[in-house]
């Protein structure tokens, strides 16, 4: 078990006392970080009491504390998933070789690369949610999306720590930018299209938190199968946070449609404008969102053929997720069969065409086809509620050929199931198949704060417990 250093300035299990250098690097580090908080984090509610759980060390049972705390005191610390004695590289070209405790020179920029990109996404999303507090539909919400916000803040921590730690000058510069960049910012955006992408409402952030947190959980488990094992370490650990931010959005769409059902069953009618007429969300609407933000989030997978992901995985710095229950570790002359479009298509067939390329190549597109299987479970149960409920309708994750900004189907225009259509019947039909001004615009109507202990805006059904077995009327934050 490792130490816990919970007294430091910085809490942390990597003993950070006994190297002063890095020690100090971090520490002046720390108040660019509260100052980046304080001006990009949530915006007010800075000196409201919010009931929080703060990492305090890895232990499965007791790794996190629950207590009132002002946001600006939370204790952002630097905690690495326990070291596996003896761990050895688990796939690629040195499978079976020692994992890396140091950087090997050859992979040093492609680590720090990857290292950046994914500690980019943290803060950004705070800086997205940013105004989110303001339009709550409940305490317990309120308390839900600052504990994911302080947490991004962790994971930002977590990244920072590798590139302080293992990349000297570079990182420590690199460590800077994190904080320089700042979301939807014309200048000086953050790295990936999806988090500059604005977050202004809840329905917005339950869908973010269900589909593009769960990216995060899939490159976070290819990285915990890295060679390089601080990193499979550190992304361990942010796999326990990062499962409250899925829960966040998985309840937050699953309560949006059961309070949908009681209207429905109220007013006896499916009618999306009845619907809307009683403030409630009518699911052709939650579909339009759906199709949105899943989309959006597939394309943080990269190409489905990239010769980039087969040096990853090659060199061991990025694997697949749980690769442990994959036959071949190596995939030395395997083949992938990728669907691309037919280019210049005249119409006549699908369009599609199915090429063998080198599995390696085809590691983006394989861990892309996990993650939708993984969103595909909370398909299947809120689908099981809104048969059970007697509901004609039923919601579907659209082809992941479909509105494609990157990749193999890049602007290729097909309809939500995939099929190829022409860019006229594409921009004709996209307004029903993503949210339209209209929507957008009903949705905000919604947004109203709602600061009543145990009260929940009328859009959204109470959810089935409270946090951490208090009850629901608790005041999880205390607005002065
Ligand atoms: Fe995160
Ligand atoms: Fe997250």
């Amino acid at each position: 078990m490792s130490t816990i250093q919970y007294g430091d300035r910085i809490p942390n299990n990597v003993r950070l006392d006994e190297d002063r250098v890095l020690q100090r690097a971090l520490e002046h580090w720390q108040p660019r970080f509260l100052d980046w908080w304080k001006e990009s984090g949530p915006a007010d509610f800075q000196s409201s009491d919010v009931y929080l759980r703060t990492a305090v060390g890895v232990d499965a049972k007791g790794w996190a504390s629950y207590g009132q705390v002002r946001m600006p005191d939370y204790r952002w610390g630097i905690f690495l998933a326990d070291a596996e004695p003896g761990r050895k590289i688990g796939f690629g070209d040195a499978m079976g070789q020692d994992a890396w405790q140091s950087v090997p020179g050859e992979y040093r920029s492609m680590l720090r690369r990857f290292i950046v990109t994914q500690g980019d996404t943290e803060p950004a999303s705070v800086e997205q949610q940013r105004m989110l507090g303001h339009i709550a539909p409940s305490l317990y919400d309120l308390r839900n999306l600052f504990q994911i916000n302080v947490e991004e803040g962790r994971h930002l921590w977590a990244m920072v720590y590798l590139l302080h730690a293992y990349f000297g000058r570079d990182g420590r510069e690199e460590a800077e930018a994190l904080l320089e960049r700042h979301s939807g910012d014309p200048d000086n955006a953050r790295i990936l299209e999806t988090f500059n992408e604005p977050i202004d409402d809840w329905l917005s952030l339950y869908m973010f938190t269900y589909f593009t947190d769960r990216d995060g959980k899939y490159q976070l488990k290819s990285f915990a199968e890295s060679a390089f094992d601080p990193l499979s370490r550190t992304c361990r650990f942010m796999l326990t946070e990062e499962a409250h931010h899925m829960f966040v959005g998985d309840t937050g769409i699953g309560r949006v449609i059961r309070r949908t059902i009681d209207l429905m069953k109220e007013l006896k009618t499916d009618d999306p404008a009845a619907i809307r007429r009683a403030g409630g969300i009518d699911m052709e609407l939650l579909q339009r969102y759906l199709n949105y933000w899943f989309t959006s989030s597939l394309d943080l997978f990269g190409g489905e053929d990239s010769s980039n992901a087969a040096s990853a995985f090659a060199t061991g710095i990025k694997g697949r997720p749980d690769e442990a229950g994959y036959a071949d570790h190596l995939e030395r002359d395997t083949s992938f069969e990728l669907a691309r479009p037919v280019a210049d298509w005249d119409g006549s067939g699908d369009g599609i065409a199915v090429d063998e390329i080198p599995m390696r190549n085809a590691t983006n597109e394989v861990v892309r086809q996990s993650y939708i299987r993984d969103c595909e479970i909370g398909l299947k149960r809120w689908n099981r509620t809104l048969e059970r409920a007697g509901t004609g309708f039923q919601l579907a994750l659209p082809s992941s050929h479909f509105r494609r900004k990157i990749g193999a189907w890049a602007s290729v225009p097909t309809d939500p199931s995939g099929r190829r259509i022409t860019a006229g019947q594409f921009s004709a039909g996209i307004g029903d198949w993503v949210p339209s001004a209209d929507d957008k615009a009903y949705v905000k109507s919604l947004m109203v704060k709602v600061h009543e202990p145990g009260k929940m805006a009328g859009w959204i059904a109470p959810p089935e417990r409270g946090i951490n077995n208090l009850p629901l009327d608790h005041e999880y934050v205390r607005v002065p």
